[in-house]
């Protein structure tokens, strides 16, 4: 008998840890990662007019609309990759409107993932993240600092990672996340703060 392939949502507020957490459990478990805020960046890096549109919502700290997310989001969940192998999805859904859409196509996770990280610490993993542009690796100057002075010359810093957005970013969480929470709290697992980097 074959087995079903895994369905993951991950759930929590700007800068948790939930891209650090998908790069250990798809290494693990050959999942597919789906991270919304990716795909978003994608669009905005081709210039497309969603990729426009998109840009003006993130510079504010906003949810993108319905509209160009959850097709964005539904059309890779169709992939054949997603379908084989099973997928994390990252950051998505954000709203109940988005939950509901995508329950509707008939995308149900088997597990719901929340990390639940105080905000203060928040803050400060915003600040000290940096990407690496080569590899998509995501680092923290302090608690995850690049192997080598390579890579350390050429990290970037995402366009919304300041203290000012992030308080913009933390109020749109603010105002979803009961919603979203009651949803799959059937299904959900809590992962604290005192989850290191590199731990799971
Ligand atoms: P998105 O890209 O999803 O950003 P986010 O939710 O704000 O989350 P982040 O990517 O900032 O953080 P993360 O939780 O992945 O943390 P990370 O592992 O990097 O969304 C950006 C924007 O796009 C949104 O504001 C919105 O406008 C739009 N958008 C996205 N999805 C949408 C949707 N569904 N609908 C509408 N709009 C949407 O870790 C952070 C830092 O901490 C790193 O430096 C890391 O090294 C460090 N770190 C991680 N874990 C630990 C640890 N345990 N200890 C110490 N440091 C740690």
């Amino acid at each position: 008998e074959e087995r079903q392939p895994l369905k993951i949502m991950i759930y929590g507020a700007p800068a948790s840890g939930k891209g650090t957490q998908c790069e250990l459990i798809t290494n693990k478990y050959n999942l597919v990662h789906i991270a919304a805020g990716d795909l978003l960046r994608s669009e905005i890096a081709a210039g497309t007019d969603n990729g426009k549109l998109a840009k003006e919502f993130m510079d504010k700290g906003q949810l993108v609309p319905d509209k160009i997310v959850v097709m964005m989001v539904k059309e890779r969940l169709m992939q054949p990759d997603s379908q084989q192998y099973g997928w994390l999805l990252d950051g998505y859904p954000r709203s109940l409107s988005q939950a509901t859409a995508l329950k509707e196509f008939g995308f149900e996770p088997d597990i719901f993932i929340l990390l639940e990280v105080p905000e203060e610490i928040l803050v400060e993993r915003v600040v000290g993240r940096r990407m690496d542009p080569v590899t998509g690796r995501i680092y923290h100057l302090k608690y995850s600092p690049p192997e080598t002075e390579e890579i350390a010359a050429r990290l970037t810093q995402r366009f919304d990672d300041t203290k000012e957005k992030v308080v913009l970013r933390l109020h749109t969480h603010h105002q979803n996340a009961e919603a979203v929470l009651t949803l799959y709290k059937d299904i959900t697992v809590k992962l604290l703060k005192n989850v290191q980097v590199n731990s799971i």
